[in-house]
């Protein structure tokens, strides 16, 4: 956006607020997600392909099981779709419309694309869901972003401003008014601010805060170097007052690492902040291993870590866990947060299919 909230001018050209490096940024987004959603507002004024543009991203999502491209997906009540769009024309994914209940045979006809009914953004995100869909990215425009962010359907925000101040009322706003969730979790933690050139990134989290921990995990463990024969698996250590006080992801040094060993091994073992710190692991720490003689639960015990809370029991595809057991037994505090499973799954779709 620009540094006034606009996504772009009244006028009818396109306005670019990218430079090429937030550009192959956003292409690095749209690689690690399952789907992209815009309202039918951006089809008709920008009439994108929704492509992620590196042949590198395209064939390493290929080797990970998953499509080139993310999904495409459109939200429209009207209907007031061009088929000749971009959208429904250029070859690399597909693309699935919702529409209103009423018109979907009608909109199917015209577009020749799979439309599904649209009952409510929750149920939208419910079908995606059913669909395989764990990471959801969603580019615009103002309108949608508005009605997710005020249904509290958003877990993160990454918002980029543009050094230009557009100063025209009628341009689109990245979010327009109305009545967004307070109380806890709102509002949200900034994670992460990064200037490119003129241009800053600023990320935020929203949700409580054993939830952004836990996905702020998930997102680790997508950067694990690739295995047939070992989870990829992302973890954080947070203090009681929320400062990051170390983070790891499977094989970050060595083929046979666990997240949770590596982010341990990065403390302080006299830090008086480990008792009373959280570890937060997108899978359940192992309390049985081929690799190393020493589980990360024993790891966790040894740093004397009281809570852990993790997204997904370990299956039984390598060893028998038994890690949350372990670990409750000898007095930690074990959650598990099974909403966020499914992102925690995610890079390991190729072991568990
Ligand atoms: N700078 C950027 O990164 C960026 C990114 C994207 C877009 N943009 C700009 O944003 C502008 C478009 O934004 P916009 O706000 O006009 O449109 P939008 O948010 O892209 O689309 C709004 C449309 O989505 C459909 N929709 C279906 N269910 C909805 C719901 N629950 N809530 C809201 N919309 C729903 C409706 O389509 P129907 O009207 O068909 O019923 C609605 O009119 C363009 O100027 C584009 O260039 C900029
Ligand atoms: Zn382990």
């Amino acid at each position: 956006m620009s540094l006034d909230g606009r996504l772009d001018d009244a006028s009818s050209s396109r306005l670019v607020l990218s430079d090429a490096a937030d550009l192959d940024r956003v292409d690095g987004v749209r690689a690690a997600s399952d789907a992209i959603l815009v309202g039918a507002g951006t089809v008709r004024a920008d009439d994108p392909r929704l492509l992620v543009r590196s042949a590198e991203r395209r064939a390493a999502r290929e080797r990970a099981g998953h499509t080139s491209s993310p999904l495409r997906v459109v939200l429209t009540t009207s209907g007031d779709l061009d088929p000749s769009s971009a959208l429904f024309t250029t070859a690399g994914a597909d693309t699935l419309v919702y529409a209103s209940p009423g018109s979907v045979a009608a909109v199917r006809d015209r577009l020749g694309v799979e439309v599904a009914a649209a009952d409510g953004l929750g149920a939208v995100l419910e079908d995606l869901a059913s669909r395989g869909v764990a990471r959801l990215m969603v580019e615009g425009g103002g309108a949608v972003h508005t009605a997710l962010l005020s249904a509290g359907l958003v877990d993160e925000i990454q918002v980029v401003v543009a050094p230009f101040l557009v100063g025209d009322e009628a341009a689109p706003r990245f979010v327009g008014p109305g009545a967004f969730p307070q109380g806890p979790g709102s509002p949200m933690t900034l994670v992460r601010a990064r200037p490119m050139g003129d241009l800053v990134l600023l990320h935020y989290r929203i949700g409580d805060p054993d939830h952004r921990w836990l996905a702020a995990a998930c997102d680790l463990a997508e950067r694990c170097p690739p295995s047939e024969t070992a989870f990829s698996v992302g973890a954080v250590v947070v203090a009681a007052d929320g400062e990051v006080l170390a983070t790891g992801f499977s094989r970050a040094g060595s083929p046979a690492d666990h997240a949770e060993e590596v982010a341990l091994a990065g403390l302080d073992p006299s830090d008086p902040r480990l008792a009373t710190a959280t570890i937060y692991s997108s899978l359940e720490p192992c309390g049985a291993r081929a690799s190393r003689p020493v589980t990360c639960a024993r790891h966790i015990l040894d740093a004397g870590i009281g809570r852990v809370v993790t997204a997904w029991r370990e299956p039984s595809t390598f060893v028998e866990g038994r890690g949350a057991e372990i670990l409750e037994e000898a007095g930690v505090t074990v959650v598990e947060l099974p909403s966020l499973a499914p992102l925690a799954r995610r890079p390991n779709t190729h072991l568990t299919q």
